[in-house]
């Protein structure tokens, strides 16, 4: 009977029970978070007190999911491992848009308008318009390329996290045109603080951090044969552009909203004057370069 009563090799110990039938990559997944958490461990010479906080906190965390809020996104948000895993799987994506979290706060079945349309009907807030094309690496115009745009209202929240609104809000699909060219009307996105009535809130305080994302609207970008960018349009001059509770800024995705006071401008876009306009060109490669590139990489490293 193996015997678990020496510390320094209960790590292996824990790793040696893997049946080597596992799945390659699981086992070296689980192999390697066996050793971190175990060193974690070890290193900061946890308590079992505070082994238990860890406890409480992690099923805390998982109570307050629901189908609208998932609070595990935002411990990994908050950590910086979104961001994380965001780099590593945009490693070599040179020429395209670049890439920023998802967030807590995307749901399936935006309602589809048509490109130029208003995905913030009935809602307060400044008149906006953001328009752009969709584009391959080659410089190839994605016709009819998607975008799935949602953000929070002009007091910073989600339509999933107010009461009656009624289904799906401040939310679009809409296609690009011939020339993969698109247009939204909006209202201008503000900063908000990140929920903090959850485990995670009390984690912040305690971390001495505030909870504020810098105004940004969000964009999901797909076309067949593409790789879908997921990504936002940060609103320049935000006072948390530098500070992103999530740490999601990339200077690329920081965009001019430029104020406008012109009626005839705004009459053309539909809106009212006084109103802002952005605009942005969406840049995606071809589907599978991302694997393309990574088996390069490996061959040239053999
Ligand atoms: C958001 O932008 O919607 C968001 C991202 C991460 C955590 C919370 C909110
Ligand atoms: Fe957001």
């Amino acid at each position: 009977m193996q015997k678990n009563d020496d510390e320094s090799k209960l790590t292996e110990a824990v790793i040696a029970r893997l049946s080597a039938d596992a799945d390659p990559r699981f086992r070296r997944v689980m192999q390697s978070l066996i050793r971190h958490v175990h060193d974690f461990v070890r290193e900061v010479e946890l308590t079992e007190d505070e082994w238990f906080e860890a406890i409480k906190f992690l099923t805390a965390t998982g109570q307050k999911c629901d189908d609208k809020r998932q609070e595990f996104i935002m411990l990994s948000d908050v950590l910086g491992v979104s961001m994380l895993v965001d780099a590593i799987n945009h490693r070599s994506a040179e020429g395209t848009t670049e890439t920023t979290v998802l967030g807590p706060f995307f749901v399936h079945g935006a309602p589809e308008i048509e490109n130029g349309g208003d995905m913030a009907a009935g809602w307060d807030g400044e008149p906006t318009c953001v328009s752009g094309q969709v584009r391959a690496t080659d410089g190839t115009p994605l016709a009819g390329a998607l975008l799935d745009l949602w953000q929070s209202n002009s007091e910073g929240n989600y339509d999933v996290q107010l009461a009656d609104t009624g289904g799906r809000q401040l939310r679009a699909k809409l296609h690009a045109d011939a020339e993969g060219r698109f247009r939204v009307r909006t209202i201008l996105p503000t900063s908000y603080p990140v929920p903090t009535d959850g485990p995670m809130g009390k984690v912040l305080e305690r971390m001495g951090r505030h909870p504020m994302r810098p105004a940004h609207l969000h964009f999901m970008v797909s076309a067949p044969g593409y790789e879908t960018v997921v990504t936002h349009l940060f609103v320049k001059g935000d006072p948390y552009l530098d500070s992103d509770v999530v740490f999601g800024v990339k200077d690329s995705l920081i965009v001019d909203f430029k104020r406008s006071e012109s009626a005839s401008e705004a009459q053309k876009l539909g809106l009212q004057a006084p109103f802002y306009r952005a605009s942005y060109d969406f840049v995606l490669r071809p589907a599978g370069a991302a694997r393309r590139l990574a088996a390069r990489s490996a061959r040239d490293a053999a």
